[in-house]
Parts: structure tokens; sequence; C-alpha cells
């Protein structure tokens, strides 16, 4: 099924997600779920409290469909080392239509379980790194906005209460 994106103020998206213990059939259709919901939404990452999930499982693939091998699933993912600085902008489909820059490490190394329950490590440069951080950030209920300043964090804060006024950020 495709889940709709929860949108910034929903406070699952600021809560920590429970670890994932459970690696069942309903668990590995919640990531098939959760890969067809971000496709549908034109991500290339998306996290189980952004469907209203409060899971520690996020799945990411930079490829977008191009490369199945980049299709990964981050269940209790932990970041292990990281290397080096990237600039770029960012964006989150919790927070649809603004972009800024944020600035991220340029290699990440992750250690996270798969769907079925087996751990593996990953690294990732660029684009993929940005994902990594991106992603696990959610698990800890922490949006990319929290990374800019606050001058620019309240900008947008001003201009989604606006939205919600007219009832455009549902
Ligand atoms: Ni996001």
């Amino acid at each position: 099924m495709i889940y709709p994106i929860v949108k910034f103020g929903d406070p699952v998206l600021e809560m920590p997600g429970k670890p994932v213990t459970e690696f069942d059939d309903k668990l590995k259709q919640l990531v098939e779920d959760m890969f067809e919901s971000m496709y549908v939404a034109q991500g290339v990452g998306l996290a189980a409290p952004q469907i209203g999930i409060s899971l520690r499982l996020s799945v990411i693939d930079v490829s977008f469909k191009e490369d199945p091998g980049m299709k990964l699933v981050l269940a209790n993912p932990k970041i292990i080392k990281v290397e080096g600085k990237q600039a770029g902008t960012e964006g989150c489909l919790s927070i649809p239509d603004f972009r800024e820059s944020v600035t991220r490490p340029k290699r990440v190394t992750v250690r996270a379980q798969n769907e079925n329950g087996e751990w593996y490590e990953y690294t990732g440069e660029d684009l993929l790194a940005r994902a990594f951080v991106h992603e696990i950030d959610h698990l800890d209920g922490k949006l990319y906005i929290s990374h800019i300043s606050a001058l620019k964090r309240d900008l947008i804060k001003r201009k989604i209460r606006k939205l919600k006024k007219l009832g455009e950020w549902k």
C-alpha cells in the first residue's frame, strides 16, 4: 500500500523511533510499502516516522529505481564512521517545497540490519552519505532544519504556519 507522507508539525516526526525487534512478514511488507511510498513521493529516502510509524527503520535508494543493488533497508542503524565534509542543498518529503543548504559528511559508514534482521556495514559517499545521516536523524526525531540557522528555520516555520492557515499544509 502507498502511505501518505506525514508533514512537519506532526509530533511523530520529532519523536525517537522504537527499535525494530520483529523481522517477520509484516516487517517485510512494511519495507516494501515504504519503498513504494517513497517512489510515489519522488524521494530517495524515507523513514518510518514519515508514514506515522515510530520505528527505527528507513529505506534509501539514491539510484531511484535504476540500480536494484542500491535499495537499502536500514533497521536499527548506527553511524560508525564519518569522514570529510560536503556542501549541498537538502530537502525532505515531510517539508515539501523547501530546500536549504546543509553541510554534511562526505563519507558515512553505517551498521544496520536488513529486512531479514542480518547486520551489515555500508559506506556511502556524496548523496548516499547525505541520505544516511538525514534518514538516521529522522529515527532520532530530528529534521534537517535543525542543522540550519535559527533565522532560516523560523522563516520556514512561519511560511508553514501560513500554509496551514490556508489549508494547504495537511
Ligand atoms: Ni526527510
